[in-house]
């Protein structure tokens, strides 16, 4: 095992060696579509009883008709895998477009299969072409009407200026878009997705009305040196980048400390091997295979896995009006090898840390 976050004197802060919990939801999941689609949505249900899916496909999830269809293709994903369809419930979303209509953010709370509206800055990430030029010009109506209706804006909270540092576009996005959109939208519900700044924590912890944020368990384990440890490691890329030391201790600060703002997002984003180990690499790490794993890894490195079941299980569903799922999900202490690669449809994904064994493995 290499030298990382995972060392074992890290692993045994706590006494506790068995974890019952509130089955997990994941607030931030990309299950992709197509082939790989069937592989993809098996790890996730394996943990977890709900997520939500993210609608940057390559031809993106603009309509309620289109999250319709892929919510479809997703319930046929999980009968190919024997997967019964109450055990795991896709909640859908839209993304957000220059041109989104108020109509169709009231015909998506009145389906009640979508769930909230993805803000992608134009060219901020994977598949975002086709997102917001400028939020506040262009998506005023589409904005009122999902405060009206209660829709959550799922941030994706990167500004795109090509002058601002890569490493500084979260925090710059505070002060550009996320203050200016809450002074113009104050009870909108805004869930500020994959945070990875002490800004942002503290952006979100002390914000007036309705705002949370998820944490990714990538920027819980590892700073901006997993990226360059013995050269550059493509399958420790993803967007926003890891960051600084101090940016992720303030990310376990938030995620451990009881704040019901903060919850369980996984970015989970399946690339295929070759394009991430590319002359230029795709943005993403693979976690759906073991999330859980991942997470209790970093809440038992600060000695707090009391606080696992609210930032995984609780925090989530109060803030989006859902209930508590209904059955339990144990981890045990021991050892868990993850697997060097994982065979997807004609393709095969690299899971992060792969090769590298953590401490805790969900119970089956
Ligand atoms: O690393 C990332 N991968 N960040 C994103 O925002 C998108 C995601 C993807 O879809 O690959
Ligand atoms: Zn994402």
């Amino acid at each position: 095992m290499q030298n990382t976050l995972m060392d074992n004197k890290l692993l045994n802060n706590s006494g506790t060696d068995m974890l019952t919990i509130a089955r997990p939801d994941d607030w931030h999941l990309h299950l992709r579509d197509g082939a790989v689609l069937e592989s993809v949505v098996a790890d996730t249900a394996r943990q977890f009883a709900r997520a939500i899916i993210m609608p940057n496909l390559k031809a993106p999830v603009v309509s309620v008709d289109l999250a319709q269809a892929y919510h479809d293709r997703i319930c046929r994903a999980l009968t190919a895998n024997g997967i019964q369809k109450s055990a795991f419930t896709p909640l859908m979303t839209l993304y957000l477009t220059d041109n989104t209509t108020a109509a169709e953010i009231i015909k998506a709370k009145a389906s009640g299969l979508v769930h909230g509206v993805k803000l992608y800055p134009a060219g901020a990430t994977t598949n975002s072409d086709a997102g917001v030029t400028n939020l506040l010009k262009h998506c005023g109506p589409a904005l009122e009407a999902m405060q009206e209706v209660g829709m959550p804006l799922l941030v994706h909270g990167e500004v795109t200026d090509p002058d601002i540092d890569l490493f500084d576009r979260e925090a710059v996005f505070i002060d550009r878009v996320m203050i200016p959109l809450r002074r113009a939208f104050p009870d909108l519900k805004v869930v500020f997705e994959h945070l990875t700044t002490r800004e942002g924590v503290d952006y979100v912890t002390q914000a007036q009305g309705p705002v949370a944020a998820t944490i990714t368990a990538h920027h819980l384990l590892y700073n901006r040196n997993a990226l360059f440890q013995g050269g550059i490691r493509p399958h420790w890329y993803c967007l926003p980048v890891l960051k600084r030391e101090q940016h992720r201790q303030a990310l376990v600060e938030a995620a451990t400390g009881g704040s019901g703002r903060f919850f369980l997002g996984t970015d989970s984003a399946p690339h295929p091997k070759g394009l991430k180990e590319h002359a230029c690499g795709c943005a993403g790490c693979y976690t759906a295979l073991h999330a859980m794993e991942l997470y209790a890894t970093a809440f038992d490195s600060v000695g707090k896995l009391d606080q696992l079941e609210a930032f995984a299980s609780l925090n989530g569903p109060a803030f989006y009006g859902l209930p508590v799922n209904q059955g339990t999900l144990t981890l045990q202490r021991q050892a868990y090898v993850i697997p060097a690669e994982l065979p997807m449809a004609d393709t095969s994904v690299v899971p992060l840390a792969a090769g590298e064994t953590l401490g805790w493995a969900v119970r089956a």
